[in-house]
């Protein structure tokens, strides 16, 4: 079956012939309008539309945003805070980027939309210290905001005010993760707070009830007021609902980002019709498809089991490409839809240096507060990089298995899950491979490069 047709809700505008980042071109395109009949309704009507709509998370979990919402503490008279999460930092993922660059003001309507519905009045974008260019245009859009009277006090003279403001972290990928987004805000190291007590819907920021969303979420509330949850729901498959942006990267002939409505794509249509194929005279090996902490999955492989669609359960046989890029199908084979990067990599490419890649980057991340992690991913970098740099091990995949395996669940974040994740998951689907490594390093070594991300 061909692909189905792009539909771009939170990429309407990106890449459009004469589109500028400016209000007056926002407002000539209908921007604002929605913010307007927004504040005209009652707060909770706005939560009742987010929990209708289904949305669910686009900064990695999926966990579903009107729920969320619904944990924030209302009654302890704290202030209640609201930080968008653009520091974006996964590798693979490079979508929150475009927005905030050639669409600020569809983020800032979002936002000023979700902090009226949950009665905040101070924002905080905290966007990746490496992405200067966005800060200043987040910076600059806020203040044309601001002179109209979208944002400040008294909006649009309905007594409602609310400030937001940018925050620009150092670069460092754990400020990603939520609670330790929040030390940083605070002007702490970013170390991430146990979980309990430290939910943020109850202790976030300074202790007060606090609100983390990711940035193409808050684009996707502004879409929700202006058509309701109902509408919103109608889009894409029931629990994987509206849009789904997914950030291509690696060996495709037309890399990019791409909007489908969500579960409609399979990956076979997405690589093959959307990114063109493989590239000339190679196959693909290999994808990630969430972002670089998501199980890779190897073609070849097939994934069987029963699955509910609508109120039957039906068996499922599929290779890699008959899977639907939907949150529950990735999870069912073992993987997740995460952040929507998906990392392709073809024949070239050596499994065993693609993940030393990886390991590196985790073990330079690792916030360094839980031995499991600290020391785990330290391990996996010190063994990768052993043995691409000429020392490997028949016992090696076995070693790097056995490391992986005592992080998970035993540390205080999901970063622990997020980088041994990618250990395991090769090892498991490229065994030989890595036991080969040490007799394959004898060989002449392919022409083509290995870079990853
Ligand atoms: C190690 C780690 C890194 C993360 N990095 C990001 C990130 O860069 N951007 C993001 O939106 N969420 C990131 N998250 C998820 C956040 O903790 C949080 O769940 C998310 O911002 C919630 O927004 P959502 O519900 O709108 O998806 C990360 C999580 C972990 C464990
Ligand atoms: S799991 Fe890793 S990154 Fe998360 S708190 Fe522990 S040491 Fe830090």
């Amino acid at each position: 079956m061909p692909a189905p047709e792009q539909r771009r809700i939170i990429f309407q505008h990106i890449d459009e012939p004469g589109y500028t980042n400016d209000i007056d071109c926002y407002l000539r395109n209908g921007g604002y309008e929605v913010l307007k009949k927004a504040v005209g309704r009652k707060p909770e009507e706005l939560i009742d539309e987010v929990k209708k709509s289904g949305l669910r998370g686009r900064g990695g979990a999926g966990f579903p945003c009107g729920v969320k919402w619904g944990l924030v503490d209302r009654k302890s008279g704290k202030p209640i805070y609201l930080i968008v999460n653009a520091d974006e930092s996964e590798p693979g993922t490079f979508k929150d980027r475009y927005i905030m660059h050639q669409d600020p003001h569809q983020l800032i309507e979002g936002t000023i939309i979700s902090c009226f519905a949950n009665n905040v009045k101070q924002a905080y974008i905290y966007i990746r210290g490496e992405m200067p260019e966005g800060a200043r245009i987040l910076e600059k859009a806020i203040a044309e905001a601001r002179a109209k009277n979208f944002v400040g006090p008294n909006i649009l003279g309905t007594g409602y005010s609310c400030e937001i403001y940018v925050h620009r972290g150092a670069g460092a990928y754990i400020c990603g993760e939520e609670t330790g987004l929040i030390e940083s805000l605070e002007g702490k190291r970013a170390n991430p707070r146990i979980k309990p007590p430290y939910f943020p819907a109850v202790l976030g920021l300074y202790q007060c009830p606090t609100i983390v969303n990711n940035v193409e979420t808050l684009c996707h509330v502004k879409y929700i007021a202006e058509h309701g949850g109902e509408a919103y729901a109608k889009i894409g498959t029931p629990n994987n609902t509206g849009t789904r942006i997914f950030c291509v990267s690696g060996h495709v002939q037309r890399p990019g980002y791409y909007e489908f409505p969500a579960g409609t794509i399979t990956m076979g249509q997405l690589l093959n019709d959307v990114c063109g194929g493989p590239l000339p005279g190679r196959t693909f090996k290999a994808v990630i498809p969430g972002g670089s902490s998501a199980k890779i999955l190897r073609f070849g492989e097939r994934f069987k089991g029963k699955r509910k669609v609508g109120t039957e359960m039906v068996d499922y046989d599929w290779g890699v490409e008959d899977v639907p890029m939907d949150f529950d199908s990735l999870g069912m084979i073992g993987t997740m839809g995460g952040s929507g990067g998906v990392i392709v990599m073809d024949d070239t490419v050596n499994m065993v240096e693609a993940l030393a890649n990886i390991n590196a980057f985790y073990s330079h991340e690792s916030c360094g507060q839980c031995t499991p992690c600290r020391e785990g991913s330290l391990w996996m970098k010190k063994i990768s990089s052993r043995m691409v740099h000429g020392d490997a091990r028949p016992q090696d995949g076995a070693l790097l298995k056995s490391v992986a395996d005592q992080i998970p669940g035993r540390t205080i974040c999901a970063f622990g899950e997020a980088c041994s994740w990618p250990t395991q998951s090769f090892i498991a689907k490229f065994t030989d491979e890595f036991n080969n490594y040490h007799e394959a390093k004898k060989q002449p070594k392919p022409a083509a490069a290995n870079v990853l991300v």
